[in-house]
């Protein structure tokens, strides 16, 4: 990450949409990192900034205020408010937290539009889309409803069927309906802008490699780049016929809007801006987007992982192209996968989850930044579980970190007057630790320089750990009596050590951190910064407060009420699954034929996200089977494996893929489901009986 010298650093994170709630799925996905690597780099000296806000458009607000009967204005000015207050009790340490229905940034993305519309980048495309008559409104694909084409589930929308995870155009469904009125809508003419992103996919992936190359890119980002490039980049709509939205600024396009994805990105341009205003600056934002030694690192969940690594590079490299005043691209996008709750993803109309906001009014926020920085899906989806979070905080925060300051600082009250003692005398066991901590020190920053961040934390742990550890085999309360200038040089060090955490956990729990700064009466800003924090910098004599305790047990009372409402809820999941539908006779089942294969070859169906494509080997044949697996398995962790196939199902095609077979497999008690594996030693081809 040092191999270039930056003078200073970019931090964005997505910016969320003002249409519900910030839930912890969200926290650990996106912000939580961010905010660490932020704080991380403040620690450290860096000019670093930091840019959010609110996402206001788009159609599912207006869907929101349709179910309602109020205005999207009513809507985002809820979530907006609610969400920025939220993440301030949770501690994101935002620079700026804008909105995107500022008039800033509607002139920032009409600006954009407008330099491609006038350099002739934009084609406009004439196209029959489905219009609802009755209310007299074009239909937004997610305002459509009709039959899947691939798996012919009946409640798919017009972007996407949610049963078999096909990405659908609307006039794909068989029998389309409107959602707002139930009518058959009719297809009528409309002509959009297009943005040609084939155009730039060389320079794209010349961009991403070379990116790779110096920032060492995560993996599963790399991985969906390649997909979306190996699919073939296509021209993107950049137009809605909608009325809630960034105006198109062109002549005898007023009543369309800028697509919501082509101006949420600039939005973090435009934050910058206010940022700068606020500032007295109002130059300064170009410091930041458009001066070559300045870092950008955009922080997303994997869904967003196109946007922000495909189209706004793409967007950003046509305006370099046309202008002098030349944006800088991301240099790393270190996409997290996604949180699930209690082993099922968040799902705010089935109830599932727990909102920030929530969670805030019953437990402070350090322990939840503790725990979910511990489990941020960093490479796969992770699982938030209450008994787990109690237990990180109980066992780690409160027995390991939070015991080892109390007993120093108790003990320093009650035998040195409250004061650091002297250093008179250094054993073995106390050099040991002093050669140890800036080890640990550097291992820290290192992972937090790779943003390895649940990395960076376990080793911080491990430091405190080590602490605790020191603290007892020193035995200060025989040493008092036996040995006095060995147990004064025990609590010196201990008390180092305590401003040495308190700044090196600072980033993940900058709240506890500032706490004990104030016990250990330290407000010289200078030890609290990350340069020197490994050294012994506390001098004798130096007075400290009285000692309190930092973290709190949580005890079984309270969790209990969610784990039982959460029961209850997986209970209704798992009714229909215990249930025995109906018999059958054996004659019935004899017909099924199930053999023994092996996977040979495995790989994702483009374009959806639950789709794999398999070779599989019965013996006496290779066939090519399609799985909906993608969610559960990578394609490498299926090659080799022998499972059952049930190999007399007629030939079906899925995505257009042909599929002669189906893979047996179970759903858990989590709703994953888990190949049925059998022994290696059975021949491939065995008839199951
Ligand atoms: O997924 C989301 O919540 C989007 N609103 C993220 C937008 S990020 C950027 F484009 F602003
Ligand atoms: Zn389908």
């Amino acid at each position: 990450m040092d191999n270039k010298n930056f003078k200073r650093i970019l931090i964005t994170a997505a910016l969320p949409y003002a249409n519900g709630p910030i839930h912890l799925g969200h926290l650990a996905g996106a912000y939580l990192p961010a905010d660490i690597f932020v704080r991380f780099k403040r620690l450290k000296g860096d000019d670093i900034l930091f840019i959010c806000g609110s996402d206001e458009h788009g159609v599912p607000i207006t869907i929101t205020a349709e179910k309602e009967g109020v205005s999207p204005k009513v809507i985002i000015d809820r979530y907006h408010e609610m969400n920025r207050k939220a993440f301030e009790d949770f501690g994101m340490s935002f620079d700026n937290y804008s909105r995107t229905s500022l008039p800033l940034h509607h002139r920032t993305a009409q600006e954009f539009f407008l330099k491609y519309y006038k350099n002739g980048i934009l084609k406009q495309k004439k196209e029959f889309q489905y219009y609802d008559e009755k209310v007299k409104m074009f239909l937004p694909d997610r305002y459509l409803v009709g039959t899947c084409p691939h798996c012919k589930s009946e409640d798919a929308r017009g972007d996407q069927c949610e049963n078999c995870g096909s990405y659908l155009n609307p006039t794909d469904l068989i029998n389309p309906k409107s959602k707002i009125t139930g009518e058959t809508p009719v297809l009528k003419e409309t002509t959009h802008f297009y943005f040609p992103l084939g155009d730039y996919q060389t320079r794209l992936e010349k961009y991403i490699a070379e990116k790779d190359a110096q920032e060492g890119w995560k993996e599963n980002v790399l991985n969906y780049c390649r997909s979306w490039f190996q699919e073939g980049l296509q021209d993107r709509a950049v137009t809605r016929d909608l009325d809630w939205g960034v105006k198109v600024p062109i002549e005898g396009f007023e009543d369309k809007v800028l697509y919501v994805w082509f101006e949420a990105v600039l939005g973090y341009i435009s934050s910058t801006k206010e940022w700068a205003e606020k500032n007295g600056k109002p130059d300064e934002w170009r410091e930041y987007w458009q001066s070559p030694d300045t870092k950008y690192i955009a922080f997303i969940g994997k869904d967003n992982v196109v946007f922000h690594c495909i189209v706004f590079p793409a967007m950003l490299m046509a305006w370099n192209d046309l202008s002098d005043e030349k944006y800088i691209l991301p240099d790393n996008v270190p996409a997290n996968e996604f949180l699930n709750y209690e082993g099922l993803k968040f799902s705010k109309s089935r109830g599932w989850g727990i909102d920030l906001k929530d969670f805030l009014e019953h437990f402070p926020p350090d322990p939840l930044r503790y725990y979910l920085a511990s489990i941020l899906p960093e490479n796969r989806d992770t699982d938030f579980y209450w008994r787990d979070f109690q237990a990180k905080n109980n066992n780690e925060l409160a027995d390991i970190f939070g015991n080892f300051v109390n007993r120093t600082l108790t003990f320093t009250a009650k035998h040195f007057n409250s004061q650091v003692p002297e250093i008179k005398k250094v054993r073995n066991i106390d050099e040991e630790l002093l050669k140890q901590i800036p080890e640990f020190k550097k291992n820290i920053e290192e992972l937090y320089e790779k943003i390895k961040i649940k990395d960076a934390l376990t080793e911080t742990m491990n430091l405190a750990r080590l602490a605790n550890k020191y603290f007892n085999d020193s035995q200060p309360w025989k040493t008092i009596k036996e040995d006095p200038d060995a147990c004064a040089t025990t609590i010196n060090l201990s008390l180092q050590l305590i401003r040495t955490l308190a700044v090196l956990l600072s980033p993940v729990i900058p709240f506890t951190s500032e706490r004990i700064f104030k016990i250990m009466n330290i407000d010289n800003p200078e030890l609290k910064k990350w340069q020197g924090c490994d050294e012994t910098k506390l001098v004798a004599g130096h007075k400290i407060n009285q000692p309190e305790i930092i973290f709190s047990k949580i005890d079984d009372k309270l969790i209990e009420p969610y784990l039982k409402s959460q029961e209850k809820n997986k209970n209704l999941e798992l009714e229909v699954n215990q249930s025995i539908q109906s018999t059958i006779d054996i004659d019935l089942f004899k017909k099924i034929e199930i053999r023994v294969a092996k996977v040979l070859e495995c790989e994702n169906v483009p374009k959806s996200k639950k789709l794999l494509k398999l070779k599989v080997d019965l013996g006496f044949e290779k066939r090519q089977v399609i799985a909906g697996l993608a969610e559960y398995y990578k394609p490498e962790e299926l090659i080799g494996k022998k499972v059952l196939i049930v190999s007399n199902l007629k030939e079906a095609k899925l995505m257009n893929e042909i599929s002669q077979g189906m893979i047996l497999a179970v759903e858990d008690e989590n709703k994953n489901l888990k190949l049925v594996t059998v022994e290696e030693s059975l021949p491939l081809g065995s008839l199951l009986r």
